[in-house]
C-alpha cells in the first residue's frame, strides 16, 4: 500500500526536525554545559563573596533585653528587629561607631498598615490620611509593643472647656446626645468625622416652643421671637441666657 504524498513529506520534515534536535543536544552542546556541579560551585563562590549586611533575627537579644521582651510579647512579635531597623551587622559589631536606622517618621508604619484591599481580612489597617494626621505614629503607638491607645469615652476628655460650661448651665441636664450625634469615629479621627449641630430654629423649638411637652424649659412665641434670626445667633446653646 503506497501511503499518500501529504503523509511522506510530514514524515521527512519530522525525522529533520527530530535529527537537528538530537545533534544540538548531544553534539553541538558541550557536555559540561548540563552538569549542575559547575553551576552550584560559582553560586556558592559568589554569594560567599557578598558582604554579610543582616545580623539575623536573635543578634539583638543580648544588648538590647528591654526592647527584645517588649516586642516578643506584643503586637509586633512576629517582625524581626531589622525588618525595621535595616540591616545592623555592622552596628551588632561595633554598636559605639556604627548606628542603626530607627525609622522614625510617618511614612515608614503605614508600608504595613495603609489601607489596602488586598490585605488579609482582619489585619490591621488604617487610613493615612484621616487616622490622626500630622504626628508620627509613634507619638501615639510603641513600636516594640503597639498597643492601641485607649479611646477616650467621654467627650469632655477633648472638649473640657464646653463640657464646663454646658455643667453649670440651664441645659446641665441634657447629655450632648441631644443636639449632636457623634460617630464612634470622630472619638479616634475627630477632624474627619465631625457630629452633626443643630441646623434650624425648630430643632430649639422642639423644647421651647408654646405647647411643646417638656415643662421645665421655658416657652417662647417660636414665629415670632429673636426675629427669625437661628437662636445661637442670640443664645450660646452651652451657656443659654434668658430673661436678664
Ligand atoms: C554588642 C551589643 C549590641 C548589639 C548586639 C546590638 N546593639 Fe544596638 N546598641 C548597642 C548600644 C551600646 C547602643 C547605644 C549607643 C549609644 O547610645 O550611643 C545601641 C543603640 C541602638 C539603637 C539606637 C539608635 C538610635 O538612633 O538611637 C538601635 C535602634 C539599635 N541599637 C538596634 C539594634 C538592633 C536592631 C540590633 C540587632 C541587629 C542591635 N542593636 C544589636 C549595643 C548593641
Ligand atoms: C515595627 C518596627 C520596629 C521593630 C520591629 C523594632 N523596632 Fe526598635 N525602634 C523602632 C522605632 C520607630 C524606634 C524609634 C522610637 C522612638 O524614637 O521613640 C525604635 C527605637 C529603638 C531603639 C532606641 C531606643 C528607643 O527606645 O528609642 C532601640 C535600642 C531599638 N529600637 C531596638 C530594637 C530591637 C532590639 C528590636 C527587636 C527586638 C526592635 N527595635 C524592633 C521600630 C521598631
Ligand atoms: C513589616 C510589617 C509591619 C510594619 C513595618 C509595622 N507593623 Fe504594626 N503590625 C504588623 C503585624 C504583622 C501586626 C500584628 C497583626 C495581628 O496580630 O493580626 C501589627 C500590629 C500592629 C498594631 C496592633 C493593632 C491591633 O489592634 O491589632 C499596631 C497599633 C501597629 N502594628 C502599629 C505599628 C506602628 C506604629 C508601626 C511603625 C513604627 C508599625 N506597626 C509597623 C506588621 C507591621
Ligand atoms: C494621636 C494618636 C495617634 C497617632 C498619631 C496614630 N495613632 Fe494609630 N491609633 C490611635 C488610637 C487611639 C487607636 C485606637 C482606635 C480604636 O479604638 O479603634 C489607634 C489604632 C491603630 C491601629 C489599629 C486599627 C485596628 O483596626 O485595629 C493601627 C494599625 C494604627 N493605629 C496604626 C497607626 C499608624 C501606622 C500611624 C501613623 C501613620 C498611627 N497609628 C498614628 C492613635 C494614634
Ligand atoms: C478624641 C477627642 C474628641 C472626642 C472624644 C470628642 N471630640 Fe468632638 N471634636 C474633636 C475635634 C479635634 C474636633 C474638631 C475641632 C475643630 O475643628 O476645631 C471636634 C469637633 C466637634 C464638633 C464640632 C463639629 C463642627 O462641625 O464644627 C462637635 C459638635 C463635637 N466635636 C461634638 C462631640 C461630642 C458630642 C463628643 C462625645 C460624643 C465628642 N465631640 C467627642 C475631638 C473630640
Ligand atoms: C442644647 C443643645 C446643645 C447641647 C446640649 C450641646 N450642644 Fe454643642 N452645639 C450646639 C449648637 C446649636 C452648636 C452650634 C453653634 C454655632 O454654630 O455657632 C454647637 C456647637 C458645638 C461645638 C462646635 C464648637 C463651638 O463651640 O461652637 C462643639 C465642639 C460642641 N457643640 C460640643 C458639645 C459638647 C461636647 C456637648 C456636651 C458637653 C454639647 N456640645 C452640648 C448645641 C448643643
Ligand atoms: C431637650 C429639650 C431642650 C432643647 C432641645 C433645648 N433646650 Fe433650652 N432649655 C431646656 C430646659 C429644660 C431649660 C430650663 C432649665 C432650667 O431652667 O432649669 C432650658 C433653658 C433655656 C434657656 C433659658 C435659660 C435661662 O437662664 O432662663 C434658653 C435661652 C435656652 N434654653 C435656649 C435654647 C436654645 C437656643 C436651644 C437650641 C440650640 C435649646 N435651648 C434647646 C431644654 C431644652
Ligand atoms: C435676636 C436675638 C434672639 C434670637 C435669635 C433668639 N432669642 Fe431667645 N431671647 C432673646 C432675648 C433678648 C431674651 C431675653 C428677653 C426676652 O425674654 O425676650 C430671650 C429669651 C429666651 C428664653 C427665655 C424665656 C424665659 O421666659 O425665660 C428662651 C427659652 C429663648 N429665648 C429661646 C430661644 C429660642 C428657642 C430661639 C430660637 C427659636 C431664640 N431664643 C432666638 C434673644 C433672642
Amino acid at each position: 500500500m503506497k501511503l499518500p504524498e501529504q503523509v511522506t513529506r510530514i514524515a521527512v520534515v519530522v525525522a529533520l526536525v527530530a535529527t537537528l534536535a538530537l545533534l544540538v543536544r548531544f553534539v553541538l552542546i558541550p557536555r559540561a554545559y548540563f552538569s549542575t556541579a559547575v553551576h552550584q560551585s560559582a553560586t556558592v563562590r559568589r554569594e560567599v563573596a557578598r558582604p554579610v549586611n543582616f545580623a539575623g533575627a536573635s543578634a539583638c537579644q543580648d544588648c538590647h533585653a528591654e526592647e527584645w521582651e517588649k516586642k516578643a510579647l506584643g503586637y509586633h512579635k512576629g517582625l524581626a528587629c531589622e525588618t525595621c531597623h535595616g540591616p545592623a551587622a555592622g552596628h551588632a559589631e561595633d554598636p559605639m561607631s556604627v548606628k542603626p536606622f530607627a525609622p522614625r517618621d510617618r511614612k515608614f508604619c503605614p508600608v504595613c498598615h495603609a489601607y489596602d484591599a488586598a490585605r488579609p481580612t482582619g489585619f490591621p489597617q488604617i487610613n493615612t490620611e484621616s487616622h490622626n494626621p500630622l504626628k508620627p505614629c509613634i507619638t501615639c503607638h510603641n513600636p516594640h509593643d503597639p498597643v492601641p491607645p485607649e479611646t477616650p469615652k467621654e467627650c469632655a476628655a477633648c472638649h473640657a472647656q464646653i463640657a464646663r460650661t454646658v455643667a453649670l448651665s440651664a441645659h446641665a441636664l441634657l447629655p450632648c446626645a441631644t443636639c449632636h450625634t457623634a460617630s464612634k469615629e470622630h472619638r479616634i479621627a475627630p477632624r474627619s468625622a465631625l457630629p452633626s449641630k443643630p441646623q434650624t430654629r425648630e430643632f430649639c423649638g422642639q423644647c421651647h416652643a408654646g405647647g411643646t411637652a417638656n415643662p421645665d424649659a421655658p416657652k417662647v412665641e417660636l414665629a415670632s421671637h429673636g426675629g427669625g434670626y437661628l437662636c445661637w445667633q442670640c443664645h450660646y446653646p452651652h451657656l443659654p441666657e434668658g430673661r436678664p
